[in-house]
Order: structure tokens, then C-alpha cells, then sequence
């Protein structure tokens, strides 16, 4: 039998595991469960992904090593993980002897077959924080759109990519000042020489969905494989490129092989022989399960790795898309970028594994988390169809008739057959990651199994026919049973208190799918399988995360000390009024200044303001702002300056200016701040 093996995206040892990450670990987690459960030799292998910049940046303003902190989220993860019953056969750590020996002999491989160049590239340098800033660590004005702030390879604004030189008015996005140019020198793949492995790990129809292979053909197949630079320079935290004293592997190059240092390691740990996964003769299955946004990786620069360095190649790439709640983006604001921590201190974990798999489908599709109907679906679903599907029956069997088992009812035949006929369904779709499918024949077995309950009233006969009604029970037991194994991958501690209670004495599995309960069988107490999602619970759910989302953004970082005591009547010196910015330009050779002309009710006034930075003068005209309207006018080498504009500059040095409302209405020019 092939051995397979599946993986999901190591999540950063960064930050916390929320509910948009568990939708590829659940999902991943429900297609173990399921090929384990078919008799299929699966194993589920997953690790903390420990490198990079951002890592090594927190671990310093925490004042601990990355190492220590690495260790903390390592540990948090797999409680969470845990506590979603996600039962990886390994959870290890990127940072790891075996990744280490992996990610080396691949790029010793590569340089061995000529496919790594060195160059020299410009690149941003703080030299205030003595470092080159990689793409994300610089920040400035989209040289397409204009967008202020933005990061320094992609704009959020329009979407554009560039070059990180091309961004505009750069900025160090740790200590805010201007970075300069300077020279390094860097590892390249030279992806395009491996273009024809890509090109046929690409083209075969059971790697990829064909949406995603049409995009990769479309977006980087047909022009230029770029080279792909996988160096960093110090200081980093990763692994040494071997006979480099500070450079470094980029994240993205070692992290991948932290599939393949996590399988080492559990073989090690278990006597098992490795390379029946990843020789790249071995007949294994490999199963990626990632996120749209990192297909990239896995499905260029990923295969062409594996095969240089003599690996095994994916077998399959399944994509998934992220996930919404109500129809948005999560956020920590809103609370709806629920924590899996905060999630498990009110509810089941099953109802969001429930839920995920009653929407997830085989494609790149966002998912969307309403948590009204989440609530209702799981009570109608889970509780009113299956859950109550045991504890009538139970109820009945337990207080009248012994807790004996009968001969199953005739009556049943159909349902059972009708119930069988979808089994070889439903396990294609678990196979094919068309779980909302699976769950809804599943359903439709529970439904029937309700209605033949109803329909046959056995409570009305435990006393005038028990063994009537005992063979009613049985049946409707039987249909339980094979619900509850239908379910395993999905909700597998349901699968096993249903178990329990109707004693059985070997392991359910799939072979075991007859919706039969063998008569003379003494149940089990009966154990209430699942309680109703409350609205109260979901609703804390969202207020605990948007009070500890408001707790961390206040600043944890020195604020400037409090200036001296004024008394009222210096205060009443200011005099503060609206007013409407009605012209704003830069002008021409003076540094952070933009021009204004403000309208102040009583009139109109020069101001120069030294926002440039922060703000396109566009955006500024016709905006309401709070001047000081009676400061003295200041001379300066472009012209007077008449007022002040109020602004609030945030620790991190992003600038707001001050602008009144009332409701959506602002203030008319003029009106006095009092
Ligand atoms: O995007 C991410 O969260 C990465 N940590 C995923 C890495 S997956 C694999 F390549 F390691
Ligand atoms: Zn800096």
C-alpha cells in the first residue's frame, strides 16, 4: 500500500492561531481522518514555520530570543491545535537539525547542477537600525497610484507590484527614517532553467485544480521565470548558507522543507524508513494543503526543489480560499478575528468543525463564517437532527427496555438500504475535499432516520409490544452508528461517545458500515452527545475578542511626558476653530511641506504644514480640520504662514489631523473649539 502524507501550511511561530487559520487545519485534519479510517496509511505532518525577519524583529522588542520565542508559540499552537482535536502524527519545528540538513543538501544540489547565481543587488539599508529592509519592512508612496503608506513590494490601494527600489518616499517601517542604497550580494535560483520541470509537474491534471493550473500559466508560465532570491543578510533569523559567515536562507527557501525535516524526524522517532515518503522513487502521495495566497510557492519554485534535490514531488496541491465572518474580512476591531483560544473557552470545538466542513468545497472559494447561521445550523443539524436522533432513542431503550439491544426492525430495510447507497458518495467526496457534499448525504441519512422515529412511535409500545419497540430502537441505533462513523473525520468525539454508548467492542471504521446494531447487545449510559449553541455564547465569543483587540492597540511604547501645568486662562488663549481646506499643494524644493489655504469662517489663511509624508494633497481638499487660528503669522522661506493645522501623531509616527463631527456632519467654518 502507498503511504501518504499530508501537510499543511506551517503556521509563523508569530502570532496566534485564529479561527481563518483552522479552515485548513480542520479541513486538512477531517482528510486524514477520513483516509486513516478507510484503512488508508495516512500520516499528517505539520511544524511551526520559525524564520525571517519579523520573527527575529519581535523576539527583540520582547527582549527575548527568537529561539525562546519560537518555543512559546510552538507550544500555543499545538494546544490550540490540540484543543481543536487536530491530531498531526508530528507537530515539530522548522528550526531543527533535520530541516537544516534537508534545506542544505537541496541547495548543494542546485548549486551542483548550475542552477544558483550570484549577484550583486541594491537594496534599502537603516542605518539607524543597522539592517537591509526586506519588502515588508519598508514603507512609502505607491510610485503607480500615489497611496501613502504603503508596503514596499505591492500596493493594498491599487495592486500593483513593484520593485522595492521603486517605491516612493521610502521609509524604515521600524524606525521611520529614511533608508539608503546599498549593495549586497545574493543567492538566485535560476528558475528559468527549470522550467521544464516546472512546466510538467505543472501540466499533469491531478496536481492542481485546473482554475489554479490556468492562473500559473497565465500569471508566470508564459513570460519569464524570474531568478529567485533566496539570501538574506544579517541580521536574520534562519539557517547559515553554508561557507557564508552573515548571510542567511530566505524563510521561504527552508521553510517548505520543514515538511520534510517534520517526516524525518517522526521516521526517526518511530523506526520508520523515510524514504518510502520523500525518495523520489517511492510510490507515496503527497498531499500540500495550503491557502490561495501562498500558491506561488508550492507550485513553482517548491517542485523544482524537490526534484533538483532528488526528492519526491507533490501529488497533489489542494488549494483552499480564506475565510470571511458575515460576509467581511475578520477583524480584531469588529471581533470577529476570534482567537481559537477564546473560541474553546466558550464553545465545542466540533460546531465550528461541523460547520467548516458543511461549506467547504473543492475549491479556491472563500468561505464564509455567519455566525447566525452557524448557530442555527449546528441546533438544526447536529443537535436537532443527530444529537436528538441518540438521546431519544437512548432515552427509551435506557429507562424501558433494559438497555438491551433486539432483532432490527423490517420496516427499517429501506432506509438502511437507501442509507448504504450514498456511503460509496460520501466517500468520494471526503476523498475529493467535497466535504459540504459529504455532510449533506449524512444528513439526509439522519433526516430519514428522525422521520422513521417519528413515523414508528415505539414509545407508544414498550410496554403493550417491547419487543416491537425494541427492535424500532435498534434500528434507529443502528442508523446512529452509521451516521456517527460517517461523521468521524468531522466530529470525532461525537463518533466516540456514540461509541461508547452503544458498546461496541472493536474500532469503528468504514468497513464497519452496515447502519446494523447486533441484537443482545447491552448499551452503554447514555452520555449527552452535543448542547444547543447558544446566542449568548457566540455573541461573548465576539465581545471578549474586541475588548482584547482594543487592549492591545493601546500603546504599549513611551509616550512623550506630560508638558507643564497651564491654567484655564492660558488655555483660553488658543483660539481653536474649523476650518476647510479648500486648496493643498506641494510645493516645489520644501522638504515635508504641503501649502494649504484654509477657509476660517472669517476668512481665508496661508498655512504650511509639514504633513507631505502623510497625506496627497487631493485627499486633503474639502476636508474640515481644527486650526489655531490666532497664532502669529510665521515668515517662512516659501511664504507666511497663517494658522496651524492640529494633528495627532501616534507613537509608531503615523499622522492624523484633527476634524470635528457631529454625527456624519462636519462643522461649519468658523465654529470656535471651547
Ligand atoms: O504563509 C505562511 O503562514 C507560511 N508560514 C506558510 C509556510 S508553508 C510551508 F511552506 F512551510
Ligand atoms: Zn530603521
Amino acid at each position: 500500500m502507498s503511504k501518504i502524507l499530508v501537510t499543511s501550511a506551517l503556521p509563523y511561530a508569530n502570532g496566534d492561531i485564529h479561527i481563518g487559520h483552522l479552515v485548513e487545519y480542520i479541513q486538512s485534519d477531517i482528510f486524514v481522518r477520513f483516509l486513516k479510517s478507510v484503512g488508508e496509511d495516512a500520516v499528517y505532518m505539520c511544524a511551526s514555520d520559525t524564520h525571517g525577519t519579523p520573527i527575529e524583529i519581535n523576539a527583540r522588542k520582547q527582549g527575548i530570543s527568537p529561539e525562546e520565542m519560537v518555543a512559546r508559540f510552538n507550544d500555543a499552537h499545538f494546544r490550540d491545535f490540540s484543543g481543536f482535536q487536530i491530531n498531526f502524527d508530528r507537530f515539530y519545528t522548522t528550526h531543527s537539525d533535520e530541516t537544516r540538513i534537508h534545506a542544505e543538501n537541496i541547495f548543494n544540489k542546485l548549486k551542483e547542477k548550475d542552477l544558483i547565481e550570484v549577484k550583486d543587488v541594491d537594496q534599502f539599508y537603516c542605518d539607524h537600525d543597522q539592517r537591509f529592509l526586506p519588502d515588508r519592512f519598508v514603507r512609502g508612496i505607491c510610485p503607480r497610484c500615489n497611496a501613502l503608506d504603503q508596503y514596499g513590494d505591492s500596493c493594498e490601494k491599487c495592486g500593483a507590484t513593484y520593485e522595492p527600489l521603486d517605491i516612493k518616499e521610502p521609509r524604515c517601517s521600524i524606525c521611520s527614517n529614511t533608508p539608503v542604497v546599498k549593495t549586497s550580494r545574493h543567492y538566485f535560483v535560476i528558475l528559468e532553467k527549470c522550467r521544464p520541470v516546472i512546466e510538467e509537474w505543472v501540466k499533469q491534471k491531478e496536481h492542481l485544480a485546473d482554475d489554479v493550473r490556468s492562473w500559473l500559466e497565465k500569471n508566470f508560465l508564459s513570460g519569464e521565470l524570474r531568478p529567485w532570491d533566496i539570501s538574506r543578510d544579517a541580521p536574520y533569523f534562519g539557517f547559515r548558507i553554508p561557507g557564508e559567515e552573515n548571510k542567511y536562507f530566505y524563510v521561504w527557501m527552508d521553510a517548505p522543507v520543514g515538511y520534510i525535516g517534520t517526516t524525518q524526524k517522526f521516521c526517526d522517532e518511530n523506526k520508520l524508513d523515510f524514504s518510502s515518503y520523500w525518495d523520489q522513487n517511492s510510490d507515496s502521495v503527497i498531499y500540500h494543503i495550503i491557502g490561495k495566497d501562498i500558491t506561488y510557492f508550492h507550485t513553482l519554485f517548491w517542485p523544482a526543489m524537490l526534484n533538483y534535490g532528488g526528492y519526491r514531488m507533490p501529488s497533489r496541491v489542494h488549494i483552499h480560499g480564506f475565510l470571511t465572518v458575515n460576509g467581511e474580512k475578520m477583524s480584531k476591531s469588529r471581533g470577529t478575528s476570534v482567537k481559537a483560544k477564546t473560541y474553546l473557552e466558550h464553545l465545542d470545538p466540533q460546531y465550528l468543525r461541523f460547520y467548516y466542513a458543511s461549506k467547504l468545497g473543492p475549491t479556491m472559494d472563500d468561505i464564509d463564517l455567519n455566525l447566525e447561521e452557524f448557530r442555527l445550523r449546528v441546533n438544526a443539524e447536529l443537535i436537532n437532527k443527530i444529537t436528538n436522533l441518540a438521546s431519544r432513542s437512548m432515552g427509551i431503550i435506557n429507562k424501558k427496555l433494559d438497555s438491551v439491544t433486539g432483532i432490527p426492525d423490517e420496516g427499517c430495510r429501506e432506509i438502511v438500504a437507501d442509507a448504504l447507497s450514498r456511503v460509496e458518495n460520501i466517500k468520494n467526496y471526503y476523498r475529493s475535499f467535497e466535504f459540504s457534499k459529504a455532510v449533506r448525504e449524512i444528513c439526509i441519512i439522519a433526516e430519514n432516520a428522525n422521520r422513521y422515529l417519528q413515523d414508528t412511535e415505539p414509545f407508544r409500545y414498550t410496554v403493550s409490544d417491547p419487543e416491537k419497540a425494541r427492535s424500532i430502537i435498534t434500528s434507529a441505533l443502528g442508523l446512529l452508528k452509521g451516521i456517527a462513523i460517517l461523521l468521524g473525520p468531522v466530529i470525532p468525539v461525537f463518533k466516540m461517545k456514540v461509541e461508547k454508548m452503544l458498546g461496541a467492542s472493536r474500532v469503528w471504521d468504514f468497513s464497519d458500515l452496515d447502519f446494523m446494531l447486533e441484537s443482545g447487545i447491552k448499551l452503554g449510559e447514555f452520555e449527552r452527545l452535543a448542547e444547543r449553541v447558544e446566542e449568548d455564547k457566540v455573541n461573548a465569543i465576539i465581545a471578549q475578542t474586541a475588548t482584547e483587540a482594543a487592549l492591545q492597540a493601546a500603546p504599549t511604547v513611551e509616550l512623550p511626558p506630560l508638558r507643564e501645568e497651564i491654567t484655564y486662562d492660558d488655555f483660553a488663549k488658543l483660539d481653536l476653530r474649523a476650518g476647510k481646506i479648500i486648496e493643498a499643494e506641494e510645493v516645489k524644493g520644501a522638504g515635508k511641506l504641503l501649502r494649504l489655504t484654509v477657509d476660517i469662517g472669517i476668512g481665508k489663511r496661508n498655512v504650511f504644514a509639514g504633513i507631505k509624508a502623510h497625506f496627497n494633497p487631493a485627499d486633503l481638499i474639502g476636508k474640515t480640520v481644527i486650526v489655531c487660528a490666532n497664532l502669529a503669522p510665521r515668515k517662512m522661506k516659501f511664504g507666511v504662514s497663517e494658522a496651524m493645522v492640529l494633528a495627532c501623531e501616534d507613537p509608531e509616527g503615523h499622522l492624523g489631523l484633527l476634524i470635528p463631527t457631529f454625527g456624519d456632519k462636519t462643522f461649519h467654518p468658523g465654529s470656535q473649539v471651547s
